[in-house]
């Protein structure tokens, strides 16, 4: 091999310890594609004698210092795999300015500032690309932007966040609560001790900011995209939401209405059929529907060593090949759209609702008003008897608009002795 790519990366964790394995275990092949050999030169790291063991297993300088590796002029990518805004951030913007292409897993970053980054890429004519960041080991990023550059996308749904998929599993086979759910995902290293990202949906949102990007090309703020966890979802809505035909899960919206975007995370009924239902534990799945290809999915491991490492080693062979073909610093996704927000009065869904009011006649008649008086009738229904004070009365509503939804929610407050306990989308 008369060339050689030499790589730096910033962190050895989960994923940083992951590249070199697949870098030595596919070294043939990865040769063979790119005409180069990718070595890992040096790696950041917080503590030298901690990571001491990998460094001599792959031949790996350990550095504390990033001017180390920003200054060394053999190096033509680093590789950013610490997570979180800083000093990532700042790490990623000097390796730019200082002409060395970036690939890095770190949605929360891509989310936030993916348009200054892209920028200081493009100015110095750099790659960026950043695979990993949306669903792991799933390649959906490359699939919309180059697969399905030809197709026209209406609509990107995804379970993009595992340990929350993960949870819902366990509750629904398992019958857990939130509580004892949370617990065994944080026993068995699916959940962080600080949950907070995961069950708040703020992930997944981090990982829709990203997909709309690409499928859109529309720039999306976090506070564009309205956002629910599955904190303190009851196990009687996954129950209930079983016996009406549906399964609970968190799911990552993105739609094309018209000329506007609306996206947004959160618990979804998704009808037990449909394809997303079937995705369990830990595993993620991106599910697309275009005018070309029609509905198509996209499965698979969304986290770990490997399967992430796969997908920053697939945008290290990218960079290799635009580095021989001398076409470097071509925007990851390059299509753009002007970016506007879908009104509630355009966005239009079934939804779920679960109501406790009095155990007496005539409280199904209030309710059929708040609904029928915004022109909706329900889907089907269910009346749950309790203790003979407070039933539960659970409906599904035909289709309405956002702003309905939200007028029935407010008239529902207004009756005192109604509780709404749960409001959810429901998936077609
Ligand atoms: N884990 C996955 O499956 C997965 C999947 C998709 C995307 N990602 C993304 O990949 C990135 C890395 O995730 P990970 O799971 O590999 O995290 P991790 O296991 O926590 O690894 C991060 C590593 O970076 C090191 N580090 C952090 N700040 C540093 C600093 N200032 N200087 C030197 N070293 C520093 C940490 O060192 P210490 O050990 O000393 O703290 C740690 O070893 C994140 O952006 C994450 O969102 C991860």
């Amino acid at each position: 091999m008369d060339k050689q790519l030499k790589i730096a990366l910033l962190g050895l964790g989960t994923v940083g310890s992951g590249v070199p394995l697949i870098l030595k275990e596919h070294k043939e092949k990865i040769s063979q594609v790119t005409g180069m050999e990718i070595l890992v030169e040096k790696a950041l790291v917080r503590n030298k004698a901690a990571k001491a063991e990998i460094a001599k297993e792959y031949g790996i300088e350990l550095v504390t210092d990033f001017k180390e590796i920003l200054e060394d002029q053999d190096i033509q990518v680093v590789v950013e795999l610490l997570g979180k805004i800083e000093p990532a951030k700042t790490y990623i913007v000097q390796a730019l300015e200082s002409g060395k292409h970036v690939v890095t897993a770190n949605k929360d970053l891509l989310a936030q500032h993916g348009s200054e980054l892209v920028a200081v890429a493009r100015k110095n004519h750099c790659d960026l690309y950043y695979e990993a960041s949306v669903a792991g080991g799933i390649p959906i990023l490359r699939t919309i932007a180059n697969s399905l550059a030809a197709d026209n996308i209406h609509k990107v749904l995804g379970i993009v966040n595992g340990t929350t998929n993960y949870m819902l599993t366990k509750m629904v086979s398992e019958k857990l609560t939130y509580e004892t759910a949370l617990e065994q995902a944080q026993q068995l290293g699916f959940a962080e001790s600080d949950p907070t990202n995961d069950v708040d949906g703020i992930d997944a949102a981090y990982k829709m900011v990203i997909l709309t990007q690409f499928a859109f090309g529309m720039t999306l703020h976090l506070s564009d995209i309205e956002t629910k966890g599955i904190r303190g979802l009851a196990l009687e809505d996954i129950e209930m939401a079983h016996q009406l035909g549906y399964t609970i899960k968190l799911i990552g919206s993105s739609s094309m209405l018209e000329e506007s975007v609306t996206a947004e995370v959160g618990p979804v009924l998704v009808p037990s059929n449909h394809p997303l239902a079937s995705v369990q534990n830990e595993m993620n799945a991106v599910f697309v529907d275009s005018a070309g290809v029609g509905e198509s999915m996209y499965y698979g491991a969304g986290a770990g060593a490997k399967p992430t490492a796969t997908s920053v080693v697939s945008d290290l062979i990218t960079t290799a090949k635009n580095l021989r073909l001398g076409i470097s610093g071509h925007q990851f996704n390059s299509y753009k759209n002007e970016t506007k927000i879908a009104s509630d009065q355009e966005i239009i869904s079934k939804y779920y609702f679960s109501i406790e009011v009095p155990d007496k006649v005539g409280q199904f008649l209030k309710l059929t008003q708040i609904v029928t008086n915004e022109g909706i009738s329900f889907d089907q229904l269910i009346q749950q008897q309790s203790d003979g004070e407070r039933a539960r009365i659970v409906i599904i509503t035909h289709k309405m608009t956002k702003a309905q939804m939200k007028q029935v929610k407010q008239a529902i407050g207004q009756i005192p002795e109604f509780e709404l306990l749960a409001n959810y989308k429901v998936l077609d």
